[in-house]
């Protein structure tokens, strides 16, 4: 048998790429099989991110660092994947002369035919996006799957057309995938052991919408049905977000006390500009319904400061709305003019000064948020799912609550992977601490 060459990822953005990454290990495996070390690599991938144009810069850093190796090793393979592959096409070839391959997030499903290509020494570029693109199903074994977790995609690309994001145009219209297929793949994890399951999508709340098929609420049912111990699922769209999805967080026991519900801004006006479909008024009312439904709902959010012409009066009512609202954490970023998009091209565009000086303000202010939301689980046991040793003190392992909470804990036991229960002692704005109760 000839020896396995070897693959090493790179992966930037979302979780969409780190499962899109994923795939491609399950895909190319056993011909190739993933190592650490990008020195030892026969296969070197970028899986890139567009969203904002620092995740583009990045990839360029990244591509000039790996210059060097294929220059030492002329029979390493350098591609790019992912979002900024499908935006750019033709001409990354053409910017960047030492690499030989680019994929965008459909026709990755083609790596293995193009790597032939590229190993007879051609340049080769596939970015071509299909209406009637379906997600393939793998059954072939995952090289490096973690034990307990696992992402499983329920549907790609977006059809919102949101005025300042670059998604619609480079992952392309949104596609469901049939629910027996989802169902297979859910049926494997549980059968392999795992514990958690994401279901993961641009819009999953408009699952099946297109399709005529069952709707997110239905499938989140059936996936519960199989087994699995915890339940989560992003992104969701405020507008999709409907009374029978809100009950099932009170009526299937698996799914996870935890919504990211991004609300981008507090300001009726803007969320028109940015093409949102629905008001300030209507995304508090949906808050509101739904801690009325399922009280410990811990909800987190994404914000953009700075999108064209927002006023200080539109800042101050993002501000008052994250004050009204009370989530666990946010993500808020600068607002950041992408290639095709509609709000590129509005007047008004702000400086960056004012963007950076709005997100701070924004940041500082949730910092107190979240102290305060998390302060409200002192003294209270809660069920941790344990990841491992924590990342700031190896004295330590970390876990994560229901409510998607980081805990870390003292324990002289290994319990990765273990579902335990813990006292909360400490409460911080981007953490809790506690103690682990043993089971008598
Ligand atoms: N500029 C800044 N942030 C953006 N996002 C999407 N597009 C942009 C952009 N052009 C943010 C949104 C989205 C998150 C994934 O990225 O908040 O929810
Ligand atoms: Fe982008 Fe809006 Fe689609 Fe989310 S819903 S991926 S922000 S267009």
């Amino acid at each position: 048998m000839t020896p396995s060459k070897r693959i090493h990822i790179i992966t930037f953005g979302c979780q969409m790429n780190e499962h899109d990454s994923q795939r491609i290990f399950q895909l190319l495996y056993p011909a190739y099989e993933p190592t650490d070390n990008p020195a030892d690599a026969d296969l070197i991938l970028l899986n890139t991110c567009s969203i904002r144009e620092k995740a583009e810069n990045k990839v360029y850093s990244m591509a000039g660092r790996f210059r060097k190796l294929k220059e030492q090793k002329k029979d390493l393979i350098l591609g790019i994947g992912g979002c900024v592959a499908q935006q750019e096409g033709e001409r990354l070839l053409q910017k960047l002369p030492y690499v030989d391959l680019v994929f965008g997030p459909q026709t990755l499903y083609s790596l293995p035919s193009l790597l032939q290509e590229a190993e007879k020494g051609h340049r080769v570029c596939r970015t071509e996006l299909r209406q009637d693109f379906h997600i393939p199903t793998l059954t072939t074994p995952i090289p490096n799957a973690h034990p307990f977790q696992r992402f499983i995609t329920i549907m790609q690309g977006c059809d919102n057309f949101c005025s300042y994001c670059v998604v619609p145009y480079v992952r392309g219209r949104e596609i469901s995938r049939p629910m027996e297929d989802i169902l297979a793949e859910v049926k494997e994890a549980v059968r392999q052991g795992v514990k958690e399951i994401t279901l993961l999508g641009q819009n999953v709340n408009s699952y099946g919408k297109k399709e005529g098929r069952a709707n997110f609420a239905q499938l989140l049912r059936a996936v519960a049905d199989c087994g699995v111990e915890r339940l989560r699922f992003m992104t969701s769209h405020p507008k999709d977000l409907t009374e029978e999805l809100m009950r099932c967080f009170v009526e299937i026991p698996c799914l996870c006390e935890h919504l990211h519900l991004p609300v981008q801004s507090g300001s009726t006006r803007i969320l028109k500009a940015m093409n949102r479909r629905y008001t300030r008024e209507e995304y508090i009312g949906k808050v509101h319904r739904l801690r009325e439904l399922c009280p410990e709902i811990s909800l987190t959010t994404d914000l953009i400061v700075g999108f064209p012409s927002e006023t200080e009066e539109d800042f101050q009512e993002t501000l008052s709305l994250l004050q009204e609202v009370q989530y666990e954490q946010l993500f808020v970023f600068n607002y950041s003019p992408r290639p095709f998009t509609t709000a590129a091209r509005l007047p008004h565009q702000l400086p960056l000064e004012l963007k950076t000086a709005r997100l701070t303000q924004i940041v500082e202010m949730q910092h107190e948020i979240s102290r305060k939301r998390h302060e409200r689980l002192l003294g209270k046991t809660v069920e941790v799912l344990v990841d491992g040793v924590s990342s700031k003190d190896i004295s330590e392992m970390a876990g994560r609550t229901r409510g998607n909470h980081v805990v870390n804990f003292k324990t002289a036991d290994d319990l990765t992977g273990q579902t335990i229960n813990i006292t909360i002692t400490e409460a911080f704005c981007h953490s809790l601490r506690g103690e682990l109760q043993i089971k008598g």
